[in-house]
């Protein structure tokens, strides 16, 4: 809570806005935003800066706060991503939450975006220092998950990009060996609710394709405002009364039910892009970020076995690839870095008109 002191000195400085906007904590959020739930098992109660280092933890509490205080998850011993997605484990870039540490060394460029609707961080790195495996194209970890109880289990997110720490209810995060995306929902409005700004169901189409940013970053280090994406997988068609109208993509999926019929839902082709990347202002650079703990001091076990990049777990951060799961056309990569280096809107477009001509039948929202 402000103090009265606190709100004299900000009508003193009512000319330096900047002040008054960092002062002010948002309190009230949109339904659907702030986790109510119970934290998960090993997680301390809350984000907590400062905690001792243990590289055997099962802690799964994921803090985006600054360019250099964040933290992913990855498996607690060398594996793909595919196979240890209910159970991996918070690594962070300081020491807290009772977390792993991420060593120096390990991340080599960063985007860090605050928008109104989302805190988004495009990373890139050398990922097998946290156990994921060399060539792992790794997935997609969200707080939904087979069991409904999030992948991993029991993962929780904080962050305190509204002024104060606060528990988000959706998120999701694309991680590979060298590369990954991480988008926390910290608002919602009657256009965008907090879950399709973090959707959830498009684990094959890629980070440039799900979260569009800056992804010409590695090897440096960025904090950026951004505007609002499009949810993602959503194209604006038209605006009917001022209310704007959307079609949606559906990622292919193919399934088998209890009594061995195989299923198919989504569209057969995959749009090459989001409609549009937004534009980021106020970036501020840094050189690097550290915590001052090399990765040879940490005493963890090294890179894993490398494993062929076709995983089966689905193309994840660092975009398409064919996998066993899908029947749909993937978008190649050439199509994504198009999407990351700025592709004119037209271009986009004439794409999606394509797209739909193909696909003969699409969602449409009210
Ligand atoms: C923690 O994560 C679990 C599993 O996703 C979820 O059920 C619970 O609501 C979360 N709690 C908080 C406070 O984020
Ligand atoms: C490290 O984490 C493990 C697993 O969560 C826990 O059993 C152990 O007590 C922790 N060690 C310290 C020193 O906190
Ligand atoms: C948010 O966290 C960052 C990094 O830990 C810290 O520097 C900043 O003061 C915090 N902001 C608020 C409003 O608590
Ligand atoms: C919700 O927010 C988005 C992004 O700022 C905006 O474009 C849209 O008009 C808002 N919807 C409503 C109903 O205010
Ligand atoms: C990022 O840069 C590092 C250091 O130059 C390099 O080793 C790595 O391959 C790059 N990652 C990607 C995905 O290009």
């Amino acid at each position: 809570m402000l103090s009265a002191l606190f709100i004299a000195t900000l009508g003193a400085l009512a000319s330096a806005t900047e002040v008054q906007i960092v002062g002010r904590a948002q309190t009230s959020f949109p339904p659907g935003v702030i986790a109510t739930g119970t934290m998960g098992p090993n997680n301390p109660p809350e984000p907590t800066l400062g905690t001792a280092i243990n590289q055997t933890s099962m802690a799964r509490l994921l803090t985006a706060n600054t360019v250099d205080d964040w933290c992913i998850f990855a498996p607690p011993t060398p594996e793909v991503i595919g196979n240890s997605e209910t159970y991996e484990v918070a690594y962070c870039t300081k020491p807290r939450n009772n977390a792993r540490l991420i060593p120096d060394g390990t991340i080599s460029g960063v985007s860090f975006l605050k928008t109104d609707f989302y805190v988004q961080i495009i990373g890139f790195g050398d990922l097998t220092k946290i156990n994921i495996p060399y060539g792992d194209y790794g997935g997609e970890l969200d707080p939904h998950g087979a069991y409904g109880s999030g992948n991993p289990i029991g993962g929780n997110v904080t962050s305190n990009i509204t002024g104060s720490d606060q528990h988000f209810t959706e998120w999701m995060l694309y991680v590979s060996y060298q590369q990954f995306c991480f988008r926390i929902c910290t608002n919602a409005n009657s256009t965008y609710s907090a879950e399709y700004m973090c959707w959830h169901e498009l684990d094959e189409v890629g980070c440039q394709f799900v979260m569009p940013g800056n992804y010409n970053i590695n090897g440096t280090f960025e904090s950026c405002e951004a505007d609002v994406a499009y949810p993602p997988g959503w194209y604006p068609t038209a605006t009917v009364n001022g209310v704007p109208q959307f079609s949606t993509f559906a990622q292919r999926y193919t399934g088998t039910l209890s009594n061995g019929q195989v299923y198919t839902v989504g569209d057969t082709v995959t749009p090459p892009a989001p409609y549009f990347t937004p534009s980021s202002s106020n970036c501020v650079k840094a050189s690097t970020i550290a915590n001052g703990v090399p990765y040879n001091q940490l005493g963890i076990s090294g890179s894993g076995p490398s494993v062929p990049a076709q995983t089966g777990s689905g193309a994840g951060a660092s975009g398409p690839s064919a996998t066993g799961s899908s029947g749909a056309s993937q978008p190649t990569k050439s199509n994504n870095g198009a999407a990351a280096q700025g592709v004119k809107t037209e271009m986009v477009l004439v794409g999606f008109w394509a797209v739909i001509a193909a696909l003969g039948g699409i969602v449409m929202f009210a």
